[in-house]
């Protein structure tokens, strides 16, 4: 028996799902199991060197050993300003739209908290990133998910709301590229969305940590690029994904300079900023050479292309995956997504996630990530192929 009462915060929060694949994982490696670990959600590749080399430098300057703001530098906020300017045409005030984040998981799990009392509702993505949920459930608000499917191309249905629900909203969560289901948005929705949260007073969180690993040119859009986009809206931006920094922990939220003043006032309550020495190196990231990208991104599409290659050679009819660097795989007839994850790790050795640990909707997929080589993606197949997995 735990000597301690447990807050119902958290053990309202739902049983965590993985942990049946990780008793079966442990298993598989203590029995000498050479396990190909699809299931992690971080880039394998290190940080560029010359972001090292300035961490390293601000490291040694004393200026940056005190506490730094919580805001943010101001040449931090200015280098994400510019780099929105080149990147998406998308213009920033670097004092009050854009606030620098201890990553961008500690923006999106703080700003219920900003703007949620107990009862109200936030709308998110079912399947979606996890952290929409507990933030909200750490606020005492309620969750409405909003089904993503194949059929509506992973969109939300933003008519379908019950009109009682809307009537309690107050944030409307997007993420696009998607994890786990690699959709990206066209511009019609942004525009559609954008119309929506004005018309309801809602506030617009898009989860936008993916959006620079990309395939065949296609480069996914900023929502704030969309016509008062940034009275309604602001873009939770990461640079884990992009620069291969996810223990770093550097990211920023930027537009509606309101809600970003609600989201700062919990901020300077509750965290003191980010090492200034990281924020140095954030800023060397966002304005030095971006051939890193270009070439990581090469790599994501050759691992892409393997892979789903290998999958449709065994029938799996899954869609190509246009951003991010996680594939979304139907699971064959009649089995259920945590079954296939358990079939796949005990005959193949290989990690996935079922579907379900990112929401309901989940059912009837498992998430793969391309975060290992070609070679071992293509083992990977082959592993599937001899333990006559088919579609
Ligand atoms: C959709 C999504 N958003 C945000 C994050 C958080 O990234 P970070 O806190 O490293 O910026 C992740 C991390 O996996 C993610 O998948």
């Amino acid at each position: 028996m735990p000597r301690y009462h447990l807050a119902k915060r958290l053990s309202d929060l739902p049983p965590y799902l993985f942990a049946e694949i990780d008793r079966m994982k442990q298993e598989a490696i203590r029995n000498g199991v050479d396990i190909i670990n699809l299931g992690i959600g971080d880039p394998d590749l290190p940080t560029p060197p010359h972001i090292v080399e300035a961490l390293a430098a601000g490291g040694r300057d004393a200026a940056n050993h005190q506490y730094p703001s919580y805001e943010g530098m101001l040449a931090f906020r200015t280098a994400a300003a510019e780099w929105y300017r080149g990147r998406f045409g998308v213009s920033l005030d670097p004092n009050t739209e854009v606030l620098s984040l201890i990553g961008s998981k500690e923006g999106i799990g703080h700003i219920p908290l900003a703007f949620i009392d107990p009862g109200d509702v936030v709308l998110a993505p079912d399947p979606g990133y996890p952290v929409y949920q507990a933030g909200t459930a750490f606020a005492v608000g309620a969750v409405h998910y909003l089904p993503l499917t194949a059929g509506r191309k992973f969109l939300p249905d933003l008519d379908g709301i019950p009109a009682d629900v809307l009537r309690r909203a107050r944030i409307l969560w997007l993420n696009y590229p998607h994890n786990p289901t690699a959709a990206v948005a066209p511009r019609s929705f942004f525009e559609q969305a954008v119309a929506f949260a004005r018309r309801h007073n809602l506030i617009l969180c898009h989860d936008i940590a993916y959006s620079e690993i990309y395939f065949d040119g296609e480069r996914p859009e900023s929502l704030l690029t969309i016509d008062g986009a940034k009275d309604v809206a602001v873009e939770f931006h990461s640079l884990s994904k992009t620069y291969n920094m996810t223990g770093w922990r550097i990211g920023f939220a930027v537009g509606c300079a309101e809600i970003l003043a609600g989201l700062g006032r919990i901020k300077t309550n509750l965290d003191s900023g980010i090492f200034q020495a990281v924020q140095v190196a954030g800023i060397a990231a966002l304005t030095g050479p971006q051939d890193c990208v270009e070439e990581h991104r090469r790599i994501w599409q050759r691992r892409r292309d393997a892979f789903v290659k290998g999958l449709r050679e065994l029938g799996c009819p899954l869609e190509l995956p246009k951003a991010s660097f996680y594939v979304w795989i139907p699971v064959p007839g009649g089995q259920n997504a945590k079954g296939f994850a358990a079939k796949v790790l005990q005959e193949c050795g290989i990690v996935t996630t079922p579907g379900t640990g990112f929401g309901k909707a989940g059912e009837g997929y498992i998430r793969a990530t391309l975060t290992t080589d070609v070679k071992r993606l293509e083992e990977a197949v082959d592993r599937l192929r001899r333990a006559g997995v088919h579609w």
